[in-house]
């Protein structure tokens, strides 16, 4: 899909490689719950992790992983290009063709809190979407100077309108940040209640 231009300065695109050290910053600059400082504590070394062990390493061998950035227009970075202020992540595969979501965790990771997260939400997208062909957003996040000005919005439409055309499902596991603007697309939540992460999905059109 090519860019969208936007009435605001904001424009979504797919994100090329040299992208990933900003979509990294973006990261750990936008996720800041607690947990995920205590699940990915923030240090070079993990800094490292999240480019090279993660991203970079699925950049480069899961084709099935759209990776896509938000940039301002009329904000430029250090080497001139235009701000990277958003990033989203939607995977096209199923899980079983997929394989792992993470890889093997840093060392300073708490080994067993981290594969228990993880198997947790994997489980519940199993127990929500089964064998129901679906588009998984697995990740969007927003640099804190940026949100609530339509990124975000941005990088979740790209993928449900990919859904609806291709007549496919789409499932998020969402923090409670995320809950409101997945409900906006029409996501909904299929969590038990009193769970910390929303298990949501938007049915396809057709079901
Ligand atoms: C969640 C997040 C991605 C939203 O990004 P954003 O660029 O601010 O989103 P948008 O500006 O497109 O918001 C669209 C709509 O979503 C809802 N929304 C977004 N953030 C919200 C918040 N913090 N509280 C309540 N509603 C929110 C609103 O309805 C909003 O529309 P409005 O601003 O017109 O009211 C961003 O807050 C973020 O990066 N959070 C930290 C990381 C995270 O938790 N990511 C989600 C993981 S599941």
């Amino acid at each position: 899909m090519g860019s969208t231009s936007t009435t605001s300065s904001l424009v979504l695109e797919e994100a090329t490689i040299e992208d990933v050290p900003a979509i990294r910053d973006i990261w750990f600059a936008a996720f800041t719950q607690p947990v995920i400082g205590e699940l990915f504590p923030d240090s070079p070394a993990m800094r490292q992790w999240v480019l090279n062990d993660w991203h970079l390493n699925d950049f480069k061998t899961r084709p099935f992983q759209k990776y896509l950035r938000v940039v301002d227009t009329a904000s430029r970075d250090e080497q001139g290009r235009p701000r990277l202020v958003a990033f989203g992540k939607w995977d096209l595969s199923m899980p079983q063709e997929r394989g792992r979501r993470f890889p093997q965790w840093h060392p300073s990771s708490p080994y067993e809190r981290c594969e228990e997260l993880i198997n947790g939400l994997e489980k519940e997208r199993m127990r929500v979407m089964g064998d129901e062909k679906h588009y998984y957003l697995d990740t969007v996040g927003t640099h804190p100077d940026y949100q609530r000005r339509g990124a975000g919005s941005m990088l979740v439409q790209w993928g449900c309108d990919l859904a609806d055309r291709d007549d496919v499902s789409a499932y998020v596991d969402a923090s409670k940040e995320g809950a409101p603007l997945y409900q906006k697309h029409g996501f909904v939540d299929y969590s038990p209640p009193g769970s910390d992460v929303a298990s949501m999905a938007r049915r396809k059109k057709t079901a």
